[in-house]
């Protein structure tokens, strides 16, 4: 079973994309029932006839005991300037959401979607003791599809001919977009984009959710999507090369941190910490990028 607490947009979505998917059976998680049953009743209209999966919405913690995985997509608030911004109130959010993990469902595996992200990743790991393959925050695979998006805008060819666009660091402004192995209809992209360039493209991804705002109220489905890739490989055993946000041990000379790296997934969660080769700027911006993350740390 998949539990998802928080069914706001991107929960529901998430949990949309695993029912029609008929990934695995879903409780929806909600501390307002009536939005759980809510969404739970409309998204029980996508299965199929041939379909063994349900969905239901509670306000139970305790009926996420069957879980295998839970992702946490709740939220105290709005924020709107940075996702840092209720950063205390979603600290102690995260707090009491991993003590009833600990209680019904010690051996799940993790997924956190809520923000900020890295923060939140690397608290309720410490907060459960979990093994830290099993706790991953989900972002850095988000960041890398707006990086491919917004190469495959600027160059007008398909998202498809950008291969390796990847984006390391924190879910935020400090994020690390790594230019030197993207390709570009297999050019070397440091050899197409100037710096001048690379830093315009930068910003545009850090600014993606906000540009978006502008259009709609918040992002739903593409870090729905981004979430459920990481579901269906945990479920199907079917190993996914992604980025996501692990508490680090030392991996790209970090510690007492999480932020997004390359991974390997399966059914165990994270299988393998992928250690690429960066050029000396990126490793300087990345090595900033998790000092970023340990200050907001400080403040509590
Ligand atoms: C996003 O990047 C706000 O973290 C959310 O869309």
């Amino acid at each position: 079973m998949i539990s998802i607490i928080g069914s706001g947009r991107v929960g529901a979505s998430i949990a949309f994309l695993c029912i029609s998917n008929s990934l695995d059976d879903v409780l929806l998680v909600n501390r307002t029932k009536s939005k759980a049953i809510g969404e739970a009743l409309d998204i029980s209209n996508a299965i199929s006839e041939n379909s063994n999966v349900s969905i239901h919405g509670t306000d139970d913690f305790s009926k996420i005991s069957d879980s295998d995985i839970v992702v946490i997509a709740a939220s105290t608030g709005i924020y709107l300037k940075n996702r840092t911004e209720m950063m205390d109130a979603q600290v102690r959010m995260i707090k009491e959401i991993a003590n009833q993990i600990k209680k019904y469902c010690p051996l799940a595996i993790i997924l956190v979607v809520s923000n900020p992200l890295d923060v939140l990743t690397f608290v309720f790991q410490k907060e459960t003791q979990l093994s830290r393959n099993k706790v991953i925050g989900i972002a850095s695979s988000l960041d890398s599809s707006r990086f491919r998006y917004l190469l495959s805008e600027k160059f007008k060819i398909k998202q498809s001919q950008i291969t390796n666009a990847l984006v390391m660091g924190e879910h935020g402004d400090s994020m690390v977009p790594i230019f030197s192995r993207v390709k570009i209809n297999e050019k070397n992209a440091l050899e197409i984009i100037n710096e001048i360039e690379r830093k315009v493209i930068s910003t545009e991804i850090q600014n993606y959710w906000k540009s978006l705002r502008l259009f709609k109220s918040r992002s739903q489905f593409g870090i729905a999507k981004n979430t459920f890739d990481v579901i269906r490989s945990i479920i199907k055993n079917d190993e996914l090369v992604t980025s996501a946000s692990i508490v680090l041990n030392g991996e790209y000379g970090e510690k007492d941190v999480s932020m997004g790296i390359p991974v390997k997934i399966n059914k165990n969660g994270v299988k393998e910490i992928i250690e690429i080769k960066l050029n000396e700027s990126e490793s300087k911006l990345l090595k900033i990028s998790a000092q970023t993350i340990r200050d907001y740390m400080k403040s509590f």
